[in-house]
C-alpha cells in the first residue's frame, strides 16, 4: 500500500479577504487530510495564496500601500481564519515566497529551451485605466467587466505556451484514466468543449502587468498567472531547489481539489505544462461545486447568489469552528452545488449537533452515571435482535464512511456518521434503559445497551473527528482513548475497556434560540 498522501487546496487570491466561499475547499481538504492520517497514512496538506497580477496591485493601491505591505496584512487574515477554523495544513506557499519565484523561472526557461514557448503577439480588448486585457466573451455589456469603461483593440508582444500540441496527449490521458478528473461529467465537459475542438496556444507572459514574476531571460515580460499559479504545487515541494525531498516523497500529488470554475485550468494546463516538463501527471483533480448564497437574507449581494456573504469570522466566535466547518461539509452534496442561507445554518446547528449528537453524548454519559457511577460495565455478547441490530447498522454505516471517502465524498459521510448517532437515539427510545433499570434481573443487559450506547459514540465520534474535531477532541478525551489508535478498533463494539471511568462532559452544544439568533446575527451585520 502507498502510504503517502499529498493533498492542495487552490491557492487563492488575497485580493479580497477570503469568503466562507473560499473556506469551503480548504475545510474539505482539512477533513479529508485529518481523515488520511487518522489511516495512518503519511499526509502532505498544502494551501496558499496566488499573490500576483494587476489586481493585486489594484487593491493594494486603493488602499495607499505598496504590494507587499498590502499582501502582508491580506496573509495574515487568512493564516489567522485558517487557525480559527482548525486548518491542519502542512505548508502554506506564497507566490511572492522567492523559492517558488526563482523555480517559475526556471521552469519558464526549460520551457523555452525544448520549445514548447515562443515569441508572439497577444490580442485582446484593452482597458487602459484598469491596465487588463479581456476576451470578447468576458466584457459586460461590451465594457471592461472590472470599471465598466470602454474597451479597445490592442497588441502586445507575448509568449506562448504549444498547448495545442497536447490535445490528443490529453484525449488519450482521459479515455486511458477516466480517474483522472471527478466527477465523471467534468471529464465530458473537458472533451466535448475544449479538447474535441482542439485546443489553442496560451499566453503566458504578459509585457503590460508589472506585478507577476520577470522572465530572467527577457525581463520586460512576467508571468502570466497559470505557469506562475499552478507550478506551486511541486514548488511548495521544492522542487528546482537544492532539498527536494519532499518532492521525490509526495509528487505526484493523489489529489488536487478544486472549485469548477478552475477545473479546465487544472484538467488541461496543468497535465500539459507536467508533459512539457516530463513529469508524472497528479494521481486525481477533483471539481467540487458552489455554495450558493443568493438566499441569504443576510447575505450582502442577493443578485449575485455568489461570494458575498456572512463573514466565517463573525460566524466561528459565535457558533463555533465546529459549527461552521459543519454547514460547509454537509450541506453541499458533494461535486454539486448548495445553498447556504443563515436558517440552513442555524436549524442544523439545532437539529444535527444539538439534537442528535449532543443529546445523545449527554444522556449516554449521565445513564452511565447513574447506573454504573461512569465505570464502563462488563462487556457481554448481545443476544437480543435489537442490541444486535444496533451493532450491525453502526457497523454498516462505519464501511459506508470508509466507502465514500475513497471518493472524498465528505457530505456522504457525515450523513453516514450521524446516521450513526441516530440510530443510537432511536434504540434509546426503543429500549428504554431506565425500564431496564428498574428490573433487578436485567443487570446483563443493562450493561449491553449501556456498552452499545457508548460504542456508537465512540464509534461515530472516531470518525467524526476528521470532520468536527474540536467537539469530537472533547469526546474522546472523556472516553479516554489510545490517540495514536483512534481507527483500530472500529469494527467491533470492544473498544472501551470495562472498569474504566468516564467523566461527564459539559454541553457540547447549546440549543439555540432561532429567532433570537438570526436577530442577533443581522445586528452584527448591519452596516
Ligand atoms: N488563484 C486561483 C486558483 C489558482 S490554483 C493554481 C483562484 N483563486 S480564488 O481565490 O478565486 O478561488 C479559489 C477557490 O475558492 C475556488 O476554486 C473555489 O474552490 C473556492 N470558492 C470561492 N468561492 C466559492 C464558493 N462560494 N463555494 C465554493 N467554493 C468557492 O481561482
Amino acid at each position: 500500500m502507498n502510504d503517502k498522501f499529498y493533498i492542495t487546496t487552490p491557492i487563492y487570491y488575497p485580493s479580497n479577504k477570503f469568503t466562507l466561499g473560499n473556506c469551503y475547499t480548504t475545510v474539505i481538504c482539512d477533513a479529508i487530510a485529518r481523515f488520511n492520517r487518522f489511516q495512518g497514512k503519511d499526509v502532505f496538506f498544502l494551501t496558499g495564496t496566488d499573490e500576483h497580477g494587476q489586481k493585486i496591485s489594484l487593491s493594494a493601491s486603493k488602499q495607499g500601500k505598496s504590494e507587499k505591505e498590502y499582501l502582508d496584512e491580506m496573509i495574515a487574515d487568512a493564516k489567522a481564519l485558517w487557525a480559527m477554523l482548525g486548518i491542519s495544513y502542512d505548508k502554506f506557499i506564497r507566490t511572492t515566497d522567492s523559492y517558488h519565484e526563482k523555480s517559475v523561472q526556471k521552469i519558464f526557461k526549460t520551457l523555452y529551451d525544448k520549445g514548447y514557448i515562443y515569441k508572439s503577439e497577444y490580442e485582446g480588448l484593452y482597458c487602459t485605466p484598469c491596465e487588463s486585457f479581456w476576451t470578447e466573451s468576458q466584457l459586460v455589456d461590451g465594457k471592461c467587466p472590472d470599471c465598466g469603461r470602454e474597451v479597445i483593440p490592442q497588441k502586445e508582444e507575448a509568449y506562448f505556451f504549444k498547448l495545442s500540441s497536447f490535445t490528443d496527449k490529453l484525449l488519450t490521458l482521459y479515455k486511458e484514466n477516466p480517474q483522472f478528473l471527478q466527477p465523471q461529467s467534468r471529464v465530458n465537459e473537458m472533451i466535448n468543449n475544449f479538447l474535441k475542438p482542439g485546443l489553442s496556444d496560451l499566453c503566458v507572459s504578459r509585457t503590460s502587468v508589472k506585478w507577476g514574476i520577470p522572465v530572467d531571460f527577457d525581463p520586460k515580460h512576467t508571468v502570466y498567472v497559470w505557469i506562475d499559479a499552478l507550478t506551486n504545487y511541486i514548488n511548495a515541494l521544492g522542487y528546482n531547489s537544492e532539498d527536494d525531498s519532499l518532492f521525490k516523497k509526495f509528487w505526484p500529488a493523489n489529489v488536487h481539489m478544486v472549485g469548477k470554475e478552475i477545473v479546465r485550468f487544472h484538467a488541461i494546463i496543468w497535465p500539459a505544462l507536467l508533459m512539457a516538463l516530463d513529469l508524472p501527471l497528479p494521481e486525481r483533480i477533483f471539481a467540487h461545486g458552489w455554495m450558493l448564497f443568493g438566499g441569504d437574507k443576510l447575505s450582502k449581494s442577493k443578485t449575485t447568489g455568489s461570494v458575498e456573504c456572512i463573514d466565517p469570522r463573525i460566524l466561528v466566535p459565535e457558533y463555533s469552528a465546529d459549527a461552521v466547518r459543519y454547514i460547509l461539509l454537509r450541506e453541499i452534496p458533494f461535486g454539486s452545488d448548495g445553498n447556504y442561507t443563515t436558517e440552513i445554518f442555524l436549524n442544523r446547528f439545532n437539529s444535527d449537533l444539538v439534537n442528535n449528537f449532543g443529546n445523545l453524548v449527554s444522556r449516554t454519559l449521565s445513564m452511565l452515571k447513574k447506573y454504573f457511577g461512569s465505570v464502563v460495565p462488563k462487556h457481554y455478547v448481545a443476544k437480543e435482535t435489537d442490541d444486535i441490530e444496533l451493532q450491525a447498522n453502526v457497523l454498516k454505516e462505519t464501511d459506508n464512511v470508509f466507502k465514500v471517502m475513497k471518493d472524498f465524498d465528505v457530505s456522504k459521510a457525515l450523513i453516514s456518521i450521524f446516521n450513526i448517532f441516530s440510530l443510537a437515539n432511536t434504540y434509546i427510545q426503543k429500549v428504554e434503559p431506565w425500564t431496564i433499570a428498574k428490573d433487578e434481573n436485567q443487570k446483563e443487559r443493562l450493561s449491553i445497551v449501556i456498552t452499545n450506547l457508548l460504542e456508537s459514540i465512540r464509534i461515530g465520534t472516531t470518525l467524526l473527528a476528521s470532520f468536527l474535531p474540536e467537539c469530537s477532541g472533547k469526546v474522546l478525551e472523556a472516553l479516554n482513548l489510545d490517540k495514536n489508535a483512534l481507527f483500530a478498533n472500529l469494527d467491533n463494539f470492544y473498544g472501551i475497556e470495562e472498569g474504566k471511568e468516564i467523566l461527564p462532559i459539559a454541553i457540547l452544544f447549546p440549543r439555540l434560540d432561532i429567532n433570537a439568533e438570526f436577530e442577533k446575527l443581522a445586528r452584527i451585520m448591519a452596516p
